[in-house]
């Protein structure tokens, strides 16, 4: 039972008690609880294992007081199942074994069929479910922002295999952002059937892609998403990190909520949203490593400057980082909660 629905109030426009916030990557590092089970088992593992992966989901609820949870794993689980090989290495993060750069092997690639091939994220769902009181935000990678893992193999400065495919071999590319969209399809929806209360694609890579480039190789993909999982109900929200250049055209991706990196003032954002859609976001992460007096006076810019927009679910710009002081968090949830809205 849920005792605290601002978070899908807000989603879908309606006005709330307050306004809502979660952070995104708000299970990880930077909590003491969470480094204690990653002491005793790997990332993958973590993932992997459906009563680990739930307790880890809960930490932020129970010790944050966020206003929704969010599935515990990672964009490149469904990778993984497609038949990429996947290592997570301490410092260099993600690691994919032998990089997507012609047909043949963008067409090996595997659409997923998730009860089979992810069933410990559907059974970590349903657990959650039966001990949360605020929503269950499930989740996934965004095509273009997959097919940057899936190319260049890990982690990317510069997106070059990535651009080069798409400019040389625009056929490659699309075969496999085809399979990427079938698969983030099948994977968001056995995620609302098994008990997300709302979907977010994350987009962290589009925002290196020119406008007009966006337009043409990235948000189609998405489009397409969001019309197949429209008919299950859920609340969808689309995050572009790095969205200034391409805000107005990520809006019409189909999302009910667009979220935002703070690299863009929250009144203009809110602005460029409208009152169709909620907005989400926009704190510098890095605001966090400030004072709490601070931190509650950025929060209040951004509250007050969001209402141009229909909702608001606060955020940050994108994932906390390892080093954030836990208070700080607690102040900003507390601060939040507190500002008078309307
Ligand atoms: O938000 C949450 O609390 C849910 C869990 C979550 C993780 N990753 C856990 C994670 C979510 C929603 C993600 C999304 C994700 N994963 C994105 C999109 C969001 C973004 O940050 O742009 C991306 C690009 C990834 C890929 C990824 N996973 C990278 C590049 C890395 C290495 C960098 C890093 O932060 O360590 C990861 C690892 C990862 N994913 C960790 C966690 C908690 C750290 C793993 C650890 O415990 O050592």
């Amino acid at each position: 039972m849920l005792t605290n629905d601002t978070f899908l109030k807000a989603c879908n426009r309606e006005p709330a008690a307050h306004t809502p916030i979660w952070i995104m990557r708000q299970a990880g590092r930077y909590l003491p609880e969470y480094r204690k089970i990653r002491a005793k088992v790997d990332f993958l593992t973590l993932c992997k294992t459906p009563e680990l992966a739930a307790e880890v989901t809960l930490q932020p609820v129970d010790i944050l007081g966020v206003d929704a949870a969010i599935l515990f794993s990672d964009i490149l689980i469904p990778v993984e199942a497609m038949g990429v090989g996947l290592e997570f290495h301490e410092e260099k993060g993600p690691v994919l074994a032998n990089p997507v750069r012609d047909m043949e092997s963008a067409e090996r690639l595997r659409v997923i069929n998730p009860a089979e091939d992810v069933p410990f994220v559907l059974e970590t769902i349903k657990i959650l479910r039966r001990h949360l009181k605020v929503p269950l935000i499930g989740f996934a990678g965004a095509p273009f922002t997959v097919a940057t893992y899936i190319i260049e193999g890990g982690s990317s400065k510069n997106f070059l295999n990535t651009k080069r495919m798409m400019y040389r071999h625009p056929d490659v590319f699309k075969k496999l952002m085809d399979r990427i969209t079938a698969t983030t399809t099948a994977y968001l929806k056995a995620q609302i059937e098994a008990g997300a209360q709302a979907v977010q694609l994350f987009d962290s890579w589009a925002g290196v892609l020119s406008p007009s480039d966006y337009v043409k190789y990235a948000l189609p993909h998405v489009k397409k998403i969001f019309r197949r999982i429209k008919p299950l109900g859920a609340p969808t929200i689309y995050f572009v990190n790095n969205c200034a250049g391409i805000l107005a055209r990520a809006k019409r991706a189909g999302a009910d909520v667009v979220g935002v990196d703070w690299r863009l003032d929250m009144n203009k954002a809110a602005k460029t949203v409208g009152k169709s859609f909620a907005i989400q976001g926009n704190l510098d992460p890095c605001v966090l490593f400030s004072t709490p007096g601070h931190i509650r006076d950025s929060a209040i810019d951004i509250v007050k400057k969001a209402e141009a927009a229909g909702g608001h679910i606060f955020n940050l710009g994108h994932g906390i980082l390892p080093e954030t002081p836990v208070d700080n968090v607690r102040a900003l949830v507390d601060a939040v909660h507190e500002i008078k809205i309307g």
